[in-house]
């Protein structure tokens, strides 16, 4: 069968060549090329070359050479077609579908490129016109130099919402292209609703974006006049356009990141853009939502441990903690993430014009393993000052573990989180003191001083039955699980509640990743596009390849007899429901993380109190389930 060439384009962009190789054969690092030995000779020494950059492998001593695909088909006697579909499972990425209209529609999306390309000559040519003036003012004002406009393709986008708001139209009518081209290209707006269709960027500042391959496949426009509604206007969803997929600048960075060894995240394009000015052109930035898992996937496909770039404000750090969260089960041994926090107010656009290329560097620099955000992060949500509240800590801590789904990974960071629990902890052998420190624009605590040390009790657990019982308890998850599934069928049903508890909602504990990504997602969607309907809220999960997880949510919700959570309810039943599953789920997980420690207390030192203290934790945790919550009648529900 024949692939699209954009398909193999992208499954080699997501792919690094030396990952695949490198299973079979132990390479080292020589300067830009890895090297080894022959997988296809008996030689001794090492001719078998691989380059990342240029996407191939060569063999001195065979002569072969070819591609990553070619390496699976040679060394592991697959067929073209199952080497694909291997590689294709690993990077994410769905097989196209057998059928001759891919063909045809591979045509199609050549000729959106097409289009694309022309929109955005258009733009450019603008951009110098008389109508580029204001524009060309504003890029001054903001210091890019002419070169950059030029590097990055910028353009402007005509007209007005009152003047003469089909320029680009004329324009590309004139050169044959069909109105639904580009509406498909996401050019004009138009529709059933619509009598008139105009175009969709007008008076913006024009930002192409491509693809892998450097081919135009989008645009963000930033509006210049401050009356304008949305700051940043992105192209939408396309055949050709994927938010949630492609990076903001890939294929210039590529190389770059690949010689620096590292890759750096910004949000925004003029970040982007600013840094490169200031000499740092291994930058990108996600496409106007916060970093996916798919994009993840394409920093590691760059740099072992990408740098992620966030403003040192509280949005911005919590902005990090969620990328944490996201990142913890997708590690893998040797790859992470680094974090690098900008001093406050400030992003690496307005640093590197205030304060040079090298300011940014020192930020770069100093940007913090993903372990430390991890810890940072935990410990940053409350006080440690009583042992209940250090225990829960604890119990957090394991919990975070748990998220990580590799095993060697997992391990590794159970070593470095319960080091750190016992030294924050544990009895101190001499005196302990820190000091601040100022690191990447925020203050640090460092240790200086005292030795932690941490006995353990040498005798081995003694397994009780209420030991085992409170085992079952704690694997009893379904407790949790239903709750955290309310929660989401809640706004799934009622987005209209986002408006008013997305902070609530961003905060609750989700424990399944599939589920707390869903979560993260629905926030992002109503982050763009509020005001959400539920039909509205049900096409972005389609557009982002959730609707079968949410749909699985809704099947298992029709057995329930919960009706705040359907979408019947009215807009105070699901607040109200809400809003106590909030609370009780808090609770519950609260109380998990004191049985937790109650058990590992109880094993350290056997003695009445440690009894005592389990029991009653069991006793408060085994209250029915309905407690305060009555099932059809949320209006009633008295919280705790
Ligand atoms: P920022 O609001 O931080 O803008 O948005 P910025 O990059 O600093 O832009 P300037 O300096 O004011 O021009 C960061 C990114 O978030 C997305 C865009 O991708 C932007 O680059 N965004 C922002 C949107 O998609 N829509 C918006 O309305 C705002
Ligand atoms: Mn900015």
């Amino acid at each position: 069968m024949s692939f699209p060439k954009s398909f193999l384009d992208e499954l080699k962009a997501r792919i690094r060549v030396s990952e695949v190789v490198g299973r079979k054969v132990k390479l080292i690092r020589r300067g830009r090329e890895f090297v080894g030995l022959s997988p296809f000779t008996n030689e001794k020494s090492p001719s078998f070359t691989v380059n990342d950059d240029k996407q191939f492998w060569h063999c001195f001593s065979s002569g072969e050479h070819g591609d990553v695909i070619k390496f699976l088909e040679k060394t592991e006697n697959l067929s073209f077609l199952e080497a694909v579909e291997r590689l294709a499972g690993e990077a994410g990425l769905e097989m196209p579908q057998r059928d001759p209209r891919n063909i045809e529609r591979e045509k199609e999306a050549a000729s959106l490129v097409d289009v694309m390309e022309m929109a955005a000559e258009f733009f450019r040519q603008k951009l110098q016109s008389g109508a580029g003036a204001e524009a060309r003012a504003y890029l001054e004002r903001r210091g890019l130099k002419h070169e950059t406009v030029e590097a990055f393709g910028l353009g402007y986008a005509p007209g007005s919402d009152r003047g003469d708001r089909v320029q680009l139209l004329k324009h590309l009518k004139a050169k044959g292209v069909a109105v639904e081209q580009m509406a498909e290209a996401g050019l004009i707006i138009s529709g059933t609703d619509i009598p008139e269709p105009y175009d969709r960027f007008r008076n913006r500042l024009m930002f192409p974006i491509a693809d892998a391959r450097g081919r135009t496949i989008a645009f963000g426009g930033r509006a210049l006049d401050a009356e304008q509604k949305a700051k940043y206007l992105n192209s939408p969803e396309t055949p050709l356009f994927h938010k949630g997929r492609g990076l903001y600048n890939l294929h210039r960075a590529r190389k770059p990141a690949y010689d620096a060894g590292t890759v750096v995240a910004v949000e925004g394009y003029m970040d982007v853009i600013g840094m490169a000015q200031g000499g740092i052109a291994n930058a990108v930035a996600p496409l106007g939502t916060a970093l996916t898992e798919d994009q993840i996937g394409l920093l590691w496909r760059m740099a072992p441990e990408p740098i992620l770039c966030f403003d040192g404000d509280k949005a911005g750090l919590r902005a990090a903690f969620r990328a944490v969260e996201r990142v913890l089960p997708l590690l893998k041994p040797g790859h992470s993430l680094r974090f690098a926090l900008l001093p406050e107010g400030k992003d690496p656009d307005d640093l590197v014009r205030e304060e040079g290329g090298e300011a940014m560097r020192a930020v770069l620099d100093a940007a913090r393993p993903l372990a430390e955000m991890v810890w940072e992060k935990e410990v940053s949500a409350g006080t440690w000052d009583t042992p209940e509240r250090r225990a829960a800590l604890e119990a957090r801590i394991e919990e975070v573990i748990g998220q990580i789904a590799d095993a060697k990974v997992r391990a590794h960071y159970a070593q470095d989180l319960r080091g750190r629990i016992q030294r924050l902890f544990g009895p101190k052998q001499g005196r302990a003191s820190y000091r601040q420190e100022q690191r990447g624009g925020f203050q640090k605590r460092v240790w200086t001083g005292g030795r932690g040390g941490f006995q353990r009790d040498p005798r081995p657990t003694p397994v009780t039955p209420e030991l085992r019982r409170s085992a079952l308890v704690r694997d009893d998850g379904a407790r949790g699980r239903n709750m955290e599934e309310l929660m989401l069928l809640i706004m799934l049903n009622h987005p209209e509640l986002l408006e008013d508890y997305c902070e609530e909602f961003s905060r609750v504990e989700i424990r399944p990743a599939a589920l707390d990504r869903l979560r993260n997602e629905i926030i992002d969607i109503a982050a763009l596009h509020a005001p959400l309907d539920r039909d509205a809220l049900r096409n972005h999960l389609v557009s982002r390849d959730l609707a079968d997880i949410a749909q699985r949510l809704e099947g298992g919700a029709a057995s329930r007899s919960d009706r705040f959570a359907r979408p019947d309810a009215s807009r105070e039943e699901a607040e109200t429901g809400f809003l106590h599953i909030v609370e009780r789920h808090r609770r519950t997980i609260t109380l998990e993380a004191e049985l937790k420690a109650a058990e590992r207390a109880l094993a350290e030192d056997m003695n009445e109190v440690n009894w005592a203290r389990l029991r009653a934790i069991h006793a408060q945790l085994e209250r029915p389930e309905t407690d305060g919550l009555e099932k059809d009648a949320p209006g009633r529900a008295s919280g705790s």
